[in-house]
This record gives C-alpha cells, sequence and structure tokens, in this order.
C-alpha cells in the first residue's frame, strides 16, 4: 500500500498501487472514494475527485481538480488536463487525452485514441495572451459531451462544441460543430448521417449500490 500524503483523503477500501505518484496542487485536497481501484505508474494531483468504484488505469495522469464519478473507469495512459469532469458509469478508454475545462456526461463510452481541444485560436504569445495574468488560461474551454453517447476511436472535438445525449461519432471524425441529441456523426469535418432511436437505444442503468 502507497504511503498517502495528509491532503489525500482515501477510503480505506481503496486500492493505491505503492508506484502511484501524488502532486500537490495549490493546497487542494485530494478525494478518493470507496473501494477505487489506482493502478500502477497512475499520477494524481491536488484536487481530484474520484467517485466511489471508479478505476485509473496504468499510467494514467489526472492533473488538477479532475473529478470522475462514481463506477466510472479512465483507461491506461490517458491523459486528464485538470479543472474537468467525467459523470458515472462513464467508460473513458486508453490512450485518450481530455483538455482543460471539459465535460463528460454519465454513461458516455468514449474508445481510444480520442482528443477534446479547448483552445479555437493558440493565441500562445500572440494578442491576448498573458503568462503574469493568467488571461489566456481562462478561455480555454473543451467540448461536452452528454449523458449515453457513443464516441468511436480517434474522434477530435473542437473546443466548446456540445454532444447531444445518446448521440453516436464515428471513427476518425473530427467533430467542429454542435450534435444534436441521437444523431449519428461521421466525417471531417462531421456531419449528421443518420439518428439514434431512443425506443431501440435503452440504457440499462447500473444497479450496484456505490454507497
Ligand atoms: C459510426 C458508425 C457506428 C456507423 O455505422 P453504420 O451506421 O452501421 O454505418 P455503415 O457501416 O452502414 O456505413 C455507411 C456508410 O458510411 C461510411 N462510414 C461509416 N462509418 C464511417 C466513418 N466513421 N467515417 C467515414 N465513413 C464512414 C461507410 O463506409 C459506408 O459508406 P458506403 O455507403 O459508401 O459504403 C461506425 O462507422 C463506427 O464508427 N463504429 C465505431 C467503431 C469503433 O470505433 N468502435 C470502438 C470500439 S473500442
Amino acid at each position: 500500500m502507497q504511503k498517502i500524503p495528509s491532503w489525500v483523503d482515501a477510503e480505506s477500501t481503496a486500492q493505491i498501487h505503492s508506484s502511484v505518484v501524488f502532486v500537490p496542487f495549490e493546497g487542494n485536497r485530494t478525494i478518493i472514494g470507496k473501494r477505487a481501484k489506482i493502478d500502477s505508474g497512475a499520477v494524481i494531483y491536488g484536487g481530484v475527485e474520484l467517485g466511489p468504484d471508479c478505476i485509473v488505469g496504468h499510467n494514467s495522469i489526472l492533473r488538477q481538480n479532475s473529478r470522475i464519478g462514481a463506477h466510472s473507469v479512465i483507461g491506461n495512459l490517458t491523459m486528464l488536463e485538470g479543472n474537468l469532469s467525467v459523470g458515472e458509469h462513464s467508460l473513458i478508454h486508453s490512450n485518450n487525452h481530455l483538455g482543460q475545462n471539459s465535460e463528460i456526461g454519465d454513461y458516455v463510452f468514449m474508445a481510444p485514441l480520442c482528443v477534446m481541444t479547448n483552445d479555437p485560436k493558440m493565441i500562445y504569445y500572440r494578442k491576448g495572451y498573458s503568462k503574469v495574468t493568467g488571461a489566456h488560461w481562462k478561455t480555454l474551454k473543451g467540448a461536452r459531451i452528454e449523458f449515453g453517447a457513443r464516441i468511436a476511436v480517434g474522434v477530435i472535438f473542437f473546443p466548446r462544441i456540445k454532444i447531444g445525449r445518446q448521440s453516436v461519432i464515428g471513427a476518425g471524425t473530427v467533430v467542429t460543430r454542435d450534435v444534436p441529441d441521437y444523431s449519428v456523426v461521421f466525417g471531417v469535418p462531421g456531419k449528421v448521417k443518420g439518428q439514434v432511436d431512443p425506443r431501440e437505444d435503452r440504457i440499462a442503468k447500473c444497479e450496484v449500490d456505490h454507497s
């Protein structure tokens, strides 16, 4: 068992591999819920909240203030850039990149090799950029992926867009605009190619008691 720093509140039933690295951030406390499991090589910053029964895979990095809801999985080698949230019962596969200020809802499936961007104009050291005030950082905003959406391999999300409820985004799509609820979208740029029938695509809610 890892020696847990004093700023980490870990439930006694959590399993934290001895090689996990904890990185303090601005005095923020980190919370690790009941039965949560953190695999070897993961890096967990201050301000992270892991709900009950979460899994964080090998060598994944959860930067400051990343919040993961109950029973969600972050796969191996996945990068969470911080100040973001993943809901409950979501599966974020391996080798994904979630930019700062992204939002992922409940029951979302994300296959490997997806990227959520957050900086539309990349104004790094150009007009509007200030390392002193941090103004640039305040403008960053990632996508919002809503309840039950399914994201195939290799999808790129432009900043600030909304992916509607139970929509399906096909492999290799570049999503440049908002996606309406229950849409099937694919291509570069992504276009609506079909519809999901909510009567057929009913999500069986998890019945596990996570308390
Ligand atoms: C989005 C998706 C579900 C669409 O499936 P579908 O509705 O059954 O579509 P079809 O396979 O019938 O294909 C219809 C047409 O769209 C094209 N097409 C399908 N998906 C495409 C995609 N992602 N990008 C570009 N074209 C695509 C097909 O080539 C086909 O073209 P054609 O009519 O000229 O032959 C599917 O393409 C997809 O991306 N699946 C996800 C696979 C995946 O990443 N799984 C993750 C597991 S970890």
